[in-house]
């Protein structure tokens, strides 16, 4: 018998297949398993996410991990009350082998169907870590493929984007500097650890859109392409001035510009409108730089942070049951079981 406090997560944006299951109680929302598998290593070699490649893997992973994500739970698959899927944004073939998978759940079990926002999943996982949502959250979202800022009123109904970034996303900044500085794909990672060991004072890189004249139209948007190109032009000039790159130190200072960025416009945005609570989601929150800076200057503020650990943060089915849950608990109506995957799912729209 389907029992309907019993979710199941779907999640294939990228190149991770994650597959959870969250009960709703009435004053939490409890994660029971989250597998994940990523073909991740299948497109190292490439120096980013092939579509095609990701496709294929999702449809191999697909059932083995909605297998042991049931048998890590002790969950017979007759038990599950609603199927929750991403529906974008995120790289159409991906997305529809797991719309293809949650619709032929949802039909063979005979429960509802619920599209959602990665976007907002990211910040929704949080539920499952620290507790329900106070009534007003902002949440920077910050991954290789967004850098957001919301105001969530209601993480099911409504959600304002504030602002993004007008080129590239914060990890993505990341990533192309890995690869300026020769670091294996994806460079996140590597530069955050080399940034430990470095002077974040050094030199000093752009903070982009954080001029005066850019307040008025762009006080919530994010701009790292200067600073990537800054960091380039850096590297470039060493170079032909046949010095060595002091590696830890450009790491340092570039992780440090982002850092300051991201987290000086988002508690100005707290401050504009009276929010104390910020959660941090997407892949780039596991950045030590941004983590350290955020506790500090939101401590300074008076801000309640909370960032889930690091396995949340990224592409994972925990934050798909999460939000699927949010919708659930609300008694929200079901998607339709045509539903349209939207690789570019405005961050607006909670549910399909
Ligand atoms: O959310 P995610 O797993 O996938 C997307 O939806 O993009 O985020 C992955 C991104 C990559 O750009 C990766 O380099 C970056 O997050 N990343 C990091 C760190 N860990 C992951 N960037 C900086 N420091 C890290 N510790
Ligand atoms: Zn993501």
């Amino acid at each position: 018998m389907p029992d309907a406090s019993l979710v199941l997560g779907i999640e294939t944006s990228c190149d991770e297949t994650g597959v959870a299951l969250a009960r709703i109680h009435d004053d939490r929302t409890e994660l029971l398993v989250d597998a994940v598998a990523s073909s991740v290593d299948e497109h190292a070699r490439f120096g980013g996410i092939i579509p095609e490649i990701a496709s294929r893997a999702h449809l191999e992973a697909m059932v083995p991990t909605i297998q042991r994500a049931l048998a890590e739970a002790d969950v017979d698959l007759g038990q599950v009350g609603a199927v929750a899927v991403t529906a974008g944004p995120g790289l159409v073939g991906p997305l529809t082998v797991g719309a293809a998978a949650a619709k032929a759940l949802a039909v063979g079990l005979g429960v509802p169907l619920h599209g959602v926002n990665h976007v907002i999943g990211h910040a929704a996982v949080d539920e499952l870590v620290h507790g329900l949502f106070p009534e007003r959250v902002m949440a920077l979202v910050v991954s290789g493929g967004h850098s957001s800022l919301l105001l969530v009123d209601d993480v099911a109904t409504d959600v304002t984007e504030l602002g993004h970034t007008l080129d590239d996303a914060a990890g993505e900044a990341f990533d192309k500097v890995g690869r300026l500085l020769g670091l294996p794909y994806p460079g996140g990672p590597h530069i955050d650890r080399l940034a430990r060991e470095g002077d974040p004072e050094a030199i000093r890189f752009p903070r982009g859109l954080t001029a005066a004249k850019d307040q008025a139209r762009h006080a919530d948007d994010f701009s790292f392409s200067g600073l990537k190109t800054a960091v380039a032009r850096w590297v470039e000039a060493r170079q032909d001035a046949g010095q060595e790159i002091p590696l830890h130190d450009v790491a340092a200072s570039f992780a440090a510009a982002v850092a300051d960025v991201l987290t000086a416009k988002t508690i100005a945005a707290c401050r504009r409108h009276e929010v104390d609570t910020l959660v941090i989601g997407g892949g780039f929150s596991a950045n030590s730089q941004l983590r350290e800076l955020a506790a500090q200057r939101c401590a300074e503020a008076g801000i309640t942070v909370r960032i889930p650990p690091i396995r949340y943060c990224t592409d994972n089915g925990a934050m798909i049951a999460a939000l699927g849950a949010a919708v659930v608990r609300r008694g929200l109506p079901a998607s339709p079981l045509d539903l349209a995957v939207d690789s570019s799912m405005p961050l607006t729209q909670v549910t399909v």
